[in-house]
């Protein structure tokens, strides 16, 4: 994307919550686009219960409780997840879950909690009408999403906000594994049923606004979503946030295969080897890569391309 407008676009006053903070914990590519509006929808509702439901790595999780951190008040963050894997992402070590562990106590210990369940079970911990935002980005295929936004949903209370990642997820962005994501189709399929907002950027956000009596600065804040400014202004924002997040240099994750044979998995950490020694993969590729290990190859052969 080119960032050159990003400048005069500031809009310093309208977006005051995006404008006054910067991600502190990026740790894998995929949602990190998303964080400075996360950053202006926390700020402006205020949450007093948030739950992701996937929260692998951290790095969303990190940005809701930053945010929530940031305004000064009392609320919670509860982040879900067997830290496991599951069909899109293959299987991932212990360490991933110590290490979200050992963050949360250093970091958050008053705002956030892990809870190591299935979303199923998670959410008999909660009472009804209780959580104000709640983030899916657990499994991705139709019949998860559904699932987890229909067990979900009597536990949002009157202001509550529903955001769904990976609304645009498709195979020119990632590549045939995008058969295995039904969220745009699940979310079309709700999102005129309430005041609803999305991106594109980041391979997608949505937005709906379930609660009754959401704040009217949120409802904005979800609308203006539909204006192309604002989605320039979100789509800039992230991608500086993608930007920084490259100059760390942190590795793409390694995952174990989740029904790949062992052959298949030994291609790929060869692929994911030669990909290390190759010059500054560009921000989308670096979300290309990191989604599937059967994507290292398809990507090294982008890379070679674009390199030729
Ligand atoms: C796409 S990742 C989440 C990414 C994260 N939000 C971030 O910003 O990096 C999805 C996570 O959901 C977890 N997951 C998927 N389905 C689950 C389920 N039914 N119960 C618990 N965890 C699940 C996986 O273990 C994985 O860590």
């Amino acid at each position: 994307m080119n960032t050159d407008h990003i400048t005069e676009d500031l809009l310093p006053t309208k977006y005051q919550w995006t404008n006054a903070l910067f991600p502190e914990r990026l740790k894998s590519p995929w949602w990190i686009g998303h964080i400075p509006f996360a950053f202006e929808l926390v700020g402006r509702m205020q949450p007093q219960t948030t739950v992701e439901l996937g929260t692998y790595s951290g790095s969303s999780f990190a940005a809701f409780c930053q945010a929530v951190e940031a305004t000064g008040g009392n609320g919670h963050v509860y982040g879900v997840d067997l830290w496991q894997g599951d069909v899109h992402m293959g299987r991932f070590e212990e360490e991933l879950y110590q290490e979200m562990v050992q963050f949360c106590a250093d970091r958050y210990p008053t705002i956030a909690t892990l809870i190591r369940k299935n979303f199923n079970e998670a959410v008999h911990s909660f009472a009804d009408g209780s959580i104000d935002l709640l983030h899916i980005d657990g499994t991705h295929t139709f019949e998860a999403v559904s699932n987890d936004f229909h067990t979900w949903l009597p536990k949002m209370s009157d202001q509550g906000v529903v955001l769904f990642h990976d609304i645009n997820v498709t195979v020119e962005n990632v590549g045939p594994a995008a058969e295995k994501f039904g969220v745009r189709t699940f979310f079309d399929s709700i999102k005129s049923t309430y005041p609803s907002g999305e991106f594109d950027h980041c391979f997608g956000l949505g937005v709906v606004a379930v609660g009754a009596n959401v704040c009217a600065n949120v409802i904005e804040l979800i609308k203006e979503s539909h204006d192309p400014e604002t989605r320039r202004f979100f789509a800039a924002k992230g991608a500086l946030v993608s930007i920084h997040f490259e100059s760390l240099g942190i590795a793409p994750p390694q995952h174990g295969s989740y029904g790949e044979t062992e052959n298949e998995a030994h291609e790929s950490s060869a692929a994911l080897a030669e990909l290390s020694s190759t010059p500054e993969p560009s921000v989308e590729m670096t979300n290309v890569v990191a989604l599937r290990p059967t994507l290292w190859r398809r990507a090294i052969n982008k890379l070679r391309a674009l390199a030729a």
